[in-house]
């Protein structure tokens, strides 16, 4: 007995759910709702940009952890300060484009107070290799993600959000030194949407994530609960 709920618990860890809503209204509800099964809620550039820090203040009160997705790609010094503003809002983990650079890597990583974990965006999984070509990437999309994976990891970051079928190559490259965050998890029963790169919540763990970050498949459905909850019992065992 004490087995299963070990495992449910640490799958219910493993989940970190995109609260991609247009207010704080809404996505309280829904931190509300889910609450009891979920311990990190994910605040993107939609919420952010309507409500502002108030937000992740409001989120925080209700004694869950925010990974605030703001993705952030600027000159150095923009970068290392709003770093540091995101670590003062409370937020426990913070993304940045690995495009920016090497520069802008390392002023973000120094920039950062132990408690707040540092994630780089390699290529985003609504991407393609015609994305790629259009923005002047010869490149192949595994090769371009393991390039900008390893300009991180050199530069003192402490995660990376990666597609799921990047997953394998990131755990044999980096070992376990490396937490993974992997968006583009779509559960049999869910559409894929605009998310080009999918695997079900299952498959991602197998391959090696340690964060799944879902979205639609839950905010969506009319009853964001029951899909918590069909989405945890796929991963049980
Ligand atoms: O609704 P869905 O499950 O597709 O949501 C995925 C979330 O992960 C969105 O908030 C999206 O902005 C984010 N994300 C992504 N691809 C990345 C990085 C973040 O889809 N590479």
């Amino acid at each position: 007995m004490r087995g299963i709920s070990t495992s449910l618990d640490m799958a219910k860890n493993k989940i970190i759910v995109a609260i991609d809503v247009a207010t704080k209204k809404e996505a309280l509800d829904l931190v509300e709702q889910l609450r009891g099964d979920i311990s990190c809620f994910k605040v993107g550039l939609q919420l952010y940009t309507a409500e502002g820090p108030e937000i992740v203040r409001a989120i925080r009160a209700t004694g869950a952890n925010v990974f605030l997705d703001l993705k952030l790609h600027d000159i150095p010094n923009t970068v290392a300060k709003a770093v540091e503003s995101a670590a003062k809002l409370g937020a426990q983990m913070l993304t940045i484009h690995l495009c920016g650079g090497s520069e802008m890597i390392r002023a973000a990583v120094s920039a950062k107070p132990r408690e707040l974990s540092l994630l780089g965006v390699t290529v985003l999984t609504s991407a393609d290799e015609q994305t790629l070509r259009q923005v002047g990437i010869p490149d192949k999309i595994e090769n371009h993600a393991l390039r900008l994976a390893k300009l991180g990891v050199e530069g003192g970051i402490d995660g990376l959000v990666a597609s799921p079928h990047e997953l394998k190559m990131l755990r044999q490259q980096f070992g376990t030194k490396i937490k993974l965050a992997v968006p583009g998890i779509r559960p049999s029963w869910s559409e894929a949407g605009d998310q080009k790169r999918v695997m079900t919540p299952h498959e991602a763990l197998d391959a090696g994530a340690d964060y799944l970050v879902i979205g639609r498949p839950i905010i969506a459905d009319p009853r964001p609960s029951e899909a918590v909850n069909k989405i945890l019992s796929g991963l049980e065992g």
